[in-house]
């Protein structure tokens, strides 16, 4: 079945063409949408008196038909072609209705169709995204209330920095993901526009009722300009952003986690069911999960950097070119929803190992800058501090020992003002940690506040956001 066989003389098709052209094997996905969004139109056709009672009630009754069998039986695609979903629903109306199941598509087009079913399925989706972001956010203050208090190496240049608490390393992700969930929050207002009634560009000559279409399929307002959202998808882009951004997000902490697993540092320890091992060395235990994570991230930056490319030279309104948009979005929004909902069950089932983090504070000098503020603290300039600390640094580096190691009376050869108290600070990590007292630094107490605050944020974005389909 075609929608458009009149103007062609009825000469043969090429088949390579039509597979090329076919979306019914993408957007099935959206059959329910196409189903609801039909019921919904035939009744805004009926009050304008387009259609009478009878043929109202027939075509409603006929897409809620195809409803049910569709719901009932997982497999209604397997088998079936056609040149995308919006053709099917129609071929099959009228396979089961006849000739009214023609009056179907009066004064409305695939292209306010699909663009309307599009932004119903963005809306959806940043529901189910914003679940799964919620399971990374729980999971990440779980471990780190399990932990509030353990130090551990912070890093800049992957290089030993200044100790830190290992809660506050896992709050920096919080903040994050946090983002990325106000993001999503944003990105469902943009999709929250109807097109249904703008017809192929022009809009539609039937006196349909668009504020109570978008009233009935749950938008918050009806799209302004008919041009425009029938052709437009910066919708789609921002929500490919939104993935990607928290595909980068989780990228980089697979990355940290998958350094902090390996033996050389041993902080934390992949369960095994997010590990696997290898044909030929018996010992491996790969964290392959967290490597397919940061993998998949590039999919997903692909599928954003595509969707721009496709838009930027589309002239207006609609372009054939925009079907390849639902390839992309359906990808990168069961990546991003999978990758979340994957990271939190790692991060909630890792094993931790506070002793493995205390112990690599004591290696890298991480309390240098201590020392240094603490020579500020008694009256010598930081330049000439920072000066002192570097060469006691190197004699201790040149020398293979650590802070601890290093006797009094070497020390003093660089500290003049060596004495108890600056050993003290040299070598205590938590010391250090307890004096990051800052709004947003890592000591204990500001910590603390930090967990509070992620937890009273956790609560409240668990009740605002809506329920998954
Ligand atoms: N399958 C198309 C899409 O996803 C909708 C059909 C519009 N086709 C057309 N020739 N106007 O964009």
């Amino acid at each position: 079945m075609k929608l458009w066989g009149g103007r062609f003389s009825g000469g043969r098709r090429d088949t390579l063409f039509e597979k090329f052209s076919e979306s019914f094997s993408v957007d099935q996905r959206l059959i329910l949408y196409d189903l609801r969004v039909n019921q919904a139109y035939v009744r805004e056709l009926a009050r304008a008196r387009v259609l009478t009672a009878s043929e109202t009630r027939r075509l409603v009754s006929g897409l809620e038909a195809i409803r049910r069998y569709v719901q009932t039986h997982p497999q209604w695609a397997k088998g079936q072609s056609s040149e995308d979903v919006h053709t099917w629903v129609e071929a099959r109306l009228e396979k089961e209705l006849g000739p009214v199941a023609r009056k179907l598509r009066t004064g409305r087009s695939r292209n306010d169709l699909v663009a309307t079913e599009t932004r119903l399925y963005v809306k959806d989706a940043v529901a189910g995204l914003e679940r799964a972001a919620i399971n990374l956010l729980d999971a990440l203050v779980a471990v780190g209330k399990r932990h509030p208090r353990e130090v551990m190496p912070g890093y800049t240049h992957l290089q030993p920095a200044q100790p830190v608490l290992f809660a506050h390393y896992l709050l920096a992700y919080f903040e994050m993901f946090r983002r990325d969930f106000s993001r999503l929050e944003e990105c469902r207002a943009s999709a929250d526009e109807l097109p249904m009634g703008a017809g192929a560009l022009a809009g539609s000559s039937f006196a349909v009722d668009r504020d109570r279409l978008a009233h009935e399929l749950g938008f918050a307002r009806v799209a302004r300009n008919s041009l425009d959202v029938t052709s437009d998808r910066d919708f789609v882009c921002e929500l490919l952003f939104c993935c990607s951004m928290a595909m980068v997000h989780l990228s980089r902490l697979a990355e940290d986690l998958a350094i902090h697993s390996s033996p050389g540092f041993g902080f934390v320890e992949m369960a095994e069911a997010y590990s696997t091992g290898s044909s030929l060395m018996p010992q491996k235990k790969n964290p392959d999960a967290l490597e397919l994570i940061r993998g998949k991230a590039a999919r997903t930056i692909g599928n954003l950097s595509g969707m721009l490319a496709l838009l930027k030279g589309l002239p207006l309104a609609y372009n054939r070119d925009l079907q390849e948009d639902k390839t992309a979005l359906f990808n990168a929004v069961d990546t991003a929803r999978d990758s979340l909902d994957l990271a939190a069950r790692i991060v909630r089932t890792m094993r931790v190992h506070p002793a493995r983090m205390q112990a690599a504070t004591a290696q890298g000098f991480l309390t240098a800058t201590d020392l240094a503020e603490e020579l500020v603290r008694r009256g010598v300039p930081f330049a000439e501090a920072h000066e002192q600390v570097g060469k006691l640094v190197r004699y201790c580096v040149e020398r293979g020992i650590t802070f601890a190691e290093i006797p009094d009376g070497d020390a003093r050869l660089m500290l003049p003002l060596w004495d108890a108290g600056l050993r003290a600070v040299a070598t205590s990590p938590e010391r250090s940690a307890a004096r990051k007292n800052v709004v947003g630094g890592t000591s204990p107490g500001q910590v603390a506040r930090q967990l509070r605050s992620a937890g009273r944020t956790l609560s409240r974005l668990k009740t605002t956001a809506k329920p998954a389909k």
